[in-house]
């Protein structure tokens, strides 16, 4: 697939995913969603890449929110039909990964683009970053997971106030809240993910993937968590790393996974 709104790129095990649409604040309309998932299939499929990083371009946003001209006339069966297909290729996509995703939010992250570095397993954010959900303020709702996500992170109060005031939080706000783990200078955002990022890679990727699927476990609907921690504990133990982490914590060497 050509990219025209995304650019993606791999260097050290991290893909560095960017959105691009530089008049329009990296707005997210269904082609830049469709290209994020092609860029997020490949980079998980990629043996390569062990951790994703999604950043927007320049210097003032990371996303603006969904494309507001996009869907300015919709109806509702077409509304209804955007943040189902919006949920489905992406932000569901995104926070099921296999792969660690993690945010650099390096400006404004409203809307959509809250959502989408809610997605993400976790959010790094800029000091000139501003986050918010307006959906309110154009007559609407969040569509790409708003409403559920955003009460997860920072809790049901204050989900309610951010988006009944169509308010923005700045970053040290967003730490506060715990809706961001770090809050870095804008120039120091991408070298501090990618620190992150380098610690990630040192570890078993399998133990990851399974780690990931038990902790969203525990906010799924209907799904026992500790089950699901129990049998992806248990699987642990047939994995190729497994033998190699215990024995290079004997042998009092440092571990070479393989990601098997
Ligand atoms: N959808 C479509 N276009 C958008 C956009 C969006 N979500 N956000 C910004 N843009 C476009 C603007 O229309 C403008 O285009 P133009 O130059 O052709 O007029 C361009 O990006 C620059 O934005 P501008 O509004 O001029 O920048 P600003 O610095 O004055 O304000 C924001 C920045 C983010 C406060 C403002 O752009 C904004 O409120 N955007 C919409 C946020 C929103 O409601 N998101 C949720 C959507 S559901």
């Amino acid at each position: 697939m050509k990219y025209t709104s995304i650019l993606s790129e791999r260097a050290n095990y991290i893909t560095t995913i960017t959105i691009h649409r530089p008049n329009k604040l990296n707005a997210l309309n269904i082609e830049t969603i469709k290209e994020l998932h092609d860029a997020l299939n490949r980079a998980d499929g990629d043996k390569k890449t062990k951790v994703i990083i999604i950043t927007g371009s320049g210097e003032k946003a990371f996303v603006a929110g969904a494309d507001i001209s996009e869907f300015a006339d919709f109806t509702k069966k077409e509304g209804k039909k955007l943040a189902a297909k919006g949920q489905g290729l992406l932000f569901d996509y995104i926070e099921n990964l296999s792969t660690p995703v993690i945010a650099a939010v390096n400006g404004f992250a409203l809307g959509g683009g809250l959502e989408l570095a809610m997605a993400c397993h976790f959010r790094v954010a800029s000091d000139n970053a501003k986050m918010g959900l307006p959906e309110v303020s154009l007559g609407l709702i969040p569509g790409y997971g708003g409403t559920q996500r955003l009460p997860l992170l920072v809790g049901k109060g204050r989900a309610m106030e951010l988006i009944m005031t169509a308010g923005m939080i700045d970053a040290n706000q967003a730490l506060i809240y715990g809706l961001v783990n770090h809050v870095t200078t804008q120039e120091e955002l991408l070298p501090f993910c990618e620190k992150i990022a380098d610690r990630i890679s040192k570890n078993s990727s399998v133990a990851i993937s399974a780690a990931i699927k038990a902790i969203n476990a525990c906010f799924e609907d209907g799904v026992n968590g500790f089950e699901v921690e129990i049998e992806a504990f248990g699987k642990s133990f047939d994995t190729d790393d497994f033998a190699e982490g215990t024995s290079a914590f004997l042998e009092k060497r440092k571990a070479n996974f393989s990601g098997e």
